[in-house]
């Protein structure tokens, strides 16, 4: 079975007033806090790090979930294809996008159309719709969108009806395929797990698919800590683990999975890999059967 990463929440492009009309609207939030407090929090060394680590590690893909970008300015989004690009080719990297991704409005040509080959199903027949479904192995990588523009101070996210009416059908399809079905998506699904602002407004209805048609494993970023918790399944509680920012410099983390199939199902145990500031370098920190 292919080991899996999971980074998140990366953060990986510095805000700057290239054009001042862009912040004439809710992203003159995100520059001020860029400005204040984050720029000293997320930091390019981090991912320097990162990026040895991984090549050193080596894993057979990494899953990203979302919040490449800051304030989703169209310089962000070139500059944060730069950095996947170095982490890893569209077939080792799938991605998702988080709320920084859409925080306000952007037409998807010149943004999200850069990450398409990140973000796209392999079969092209399912078009650019979420969720996106990416066979790695024995792995089943089915990617949600959360991301959603809103109002100034809010970061919550959804999915809508539609989107979760394709995602049951999907699981459905895939549950007597003997995939491995992991599920990724940038806000936590279970409750309590971020203020209500940052909330995934229909978390409910998504723990209500699972609870129908199933998954091996979802994970998510959003939090910016480490979270573990479960959600119930057709047959049993389905793990859902929440990973650190991997940019932050004072406690970033990335996610392993190792996946072993068994009679009765997968057995998934996670690693974990910690950024050591004093070194500047990520290390393993712990691990924990799910
Ligand atoms: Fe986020």
């Amino acid at each position: 079975m292919p080991t899996l990463a999971h980074v998140s929440d990366l953060h990986a492009t510095p805000v700057r007033v290239e054009n001042p009309l862009d912040f004439a609207s809710k992203r003159i939030f995100g520059w001020l806090s860029w400005r204040l407090k984050r720029h000293k929090i997320h930091r390019a060394e981090v991912l320097e790090a990162l990026e040895r680590d991984l090549e050193t590690v080596a894993p057979d893909h990494v899953a990203v979930t979302g919040d490449l970008t800051n304030v989703a300015c169209s310089f962000e989004f070139s500059e944060a294809l730069a950095w996947l690009e170095r982490l890893g080719s569209p077939e080792l990297l799938s991605l998702v996008p988080g709320n920084h991704d859409a925080y306000v409005k952007v037409p998807r040509e010149g943004t999200w159309s850069l990450w398409e080959p990140y973000l796209a199903s392999d079969d092209p027949a399912r078009g650019p719709e979420f969720p996106t479904l990416r066979r790695r192995g024995e792995l089943a990588l089915v990617g949600l969108c959360s991301a959603t523009p809103t109002r100034p101070l809010l970061a919550s996210g959804s999915l809508g009806p539609a989107q979760l009416e394709r995602l049951e059908k999907l699981l459905g399809e895939l549950r007597g395929s003997g995939l491995c079905r992991v599920v990724l998506v940038h806000h936590p699904i279970t409750d309590g797990t971020v203020t209500p602002r940052r909330r995934l407004t229909d978390a409910a209805a998504l723990r209500e698919v699972l609870k129908r048609a199933g998954a091996e494993l979802v994970i998510h970023g959003h939090g910016h800590h480490q979270h573990f918790a479960t959600t119930a399944g057709p047959s049993g509680e389905i793990p859902v683990v929440g990973v650190a920012s991997a940019s932050d410099a004072r406690r970033a983390e990335y996610h392993l999975y190792d996946v072993e199939r068994h009679e009765d199902g997968f057995r998934i145990s996670v690693r974990v890999r910690a950024y050591e500031p004093a070194r500047g370098e990520f290390a393993a920190s712990g691990e924990r059967a799910l």
